[in-house]
């Protein structure tokens, strides 16, 4: 039956970055990725169908949404539609529980919680990876917002084809598995970058080193899940490390600078607390700020070392957080 169903979805980061889409259509990526969803950074989501209009509405923090966000929830909305054999619209209300305005991913948690809402909405029921697959093809690190701890998501086939083959992302450890810490150092306020899909359109166009990285990028996930499943935080933090400056020197080279220069102060005092003696990693995803892992025990000195950075306009913090849920009905 169709009604009205909200979801939560919370952010990931990746650990071992996506970055690069295979060509053809489908939005499948080029490597495989690794991730971990993270508390507290919410998205709610409600979707609701009805028969009347002439289109889908997105209201994004009370806000109508017009842009790419809007074409891309469009087509999840009308897979929906499709796989639920119903007509009419879809009105999506969704709100972002921490600043989109300070340039944290929300489209990862975004379409994970509108893929799921949707299903609901319609009525229907197809599973998890179905589910995880449609919000790929919005976004590809949303397919790993539908489930919590830490998660892996395979490149897509070498030859799309039509672009109808099923990918999703799959839970690799519950976020008990491995207590950590997750510090972000927030570095700018204001407009977002240039989008992550045109960031990887212009590496893999014009990048000398984005043949590498896509050769690089299997190895590094590989050593990843080995040392995710032998608890080594400070083998996977280092890895972590790694596929992000990998990842940032490949779009460098094609001119797609994403760090600034509070970016690489970060980045320069978590490798000073290593000397120090400290086990803490940063990794970066399409934008400046800085993503610093580290244990429970050590949080204290590191979290205090990155507060005094200059430039660092905030540290919030979070931990490894769960799976989407979705209820029936709209957001409390
Ligand atoms: O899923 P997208 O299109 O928002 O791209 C995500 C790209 C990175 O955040 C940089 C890496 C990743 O795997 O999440």
């Amino acid at each position: 039956m169709r009604g009205e169903a909200t979801a939560v979805a919370h952010a990931n980061i990746a650990l071992a970055k996506y970055w690069g889409k295979r060509p053809g259509p489908g939005n499948y990526p080029a490597v495989p990725s690794l991730s971990v969803t993270l508390a507290g950074l919410r998205t709610v989501t409600t979707v609701r169908f009805v028969d009347e209009g002439t289109g889908h509405r997105l209201v994004l923090d009370g806000k109508e949404e017009l842009g790419p966000g809007a074409t891309k929830a469009a087509a999840l909305l009308d897979r929906v539609k499709a796989h639920a054999g119903i007509q009419g619209f879809a009105h999506v209300e969704s709100r972002n529980e921490f600043p989109t305005a300070a340039g944290l991913a929300s489209s990862a948690s975004g379409f994970a919680a509108m893929a799921a809402a949707a299903c609901a909405a319609a009525g229907i029921t197809p599973g998890q990876p179905w589910i995880s697959d449609l919000a790929r093809r919005a976004s590809a690190s949303a397919a790993r917002s539908l489930f919590g701890g830490f998660v892996e998501l395979d490149a897509g086939p070498a030859n799309a084809g039509d672009g109808e083959a099923l990918l999703a992302a799959r839970p690799l450890a519950p976020a008990e598995h491995l207590p950590l810490v997750i510090l972000v150092c927030v570095t700018r306020r204001g407009p977002k970058d240039t989008a992550s899909t045109e960031g990887m359109t212009l590496t893999a166009r014009e990048s000398p080193f984005y043949v590498a990285w896509v050769e690089e990028a299997p190895r590094l996930f590989t050593r990843m899940k080995d040392a995710l499943a032998a608890k080594d935080l400070p083998t996977l933090g280092a890895l972590a490390e790694r596929s992000a400056l990998a990842m940032h020197a490949s779009a460098m080279a094609a001119g797609v600078v994403y760090l600034n220069g509070t970016s690489l102060e970060v980045l320069r005092r978590v490798q000073r607390l290593r000397h120090e003696g400290l086990s803490t990693f940063a990794t970066m995803d399409a934008g400046p700020h800085v993503k610093v892992m580290v244990s429970l025990a050590e949080e204290q000195p590191v979290a205090t070392a990155l507060a005094s950075v200059p430039g660092v306009l905030e540290v919030r913090r979070t931990v490894p957080g769960p799976a989407v849920t979705v209820t029936m009905g709209g957001a409390p």
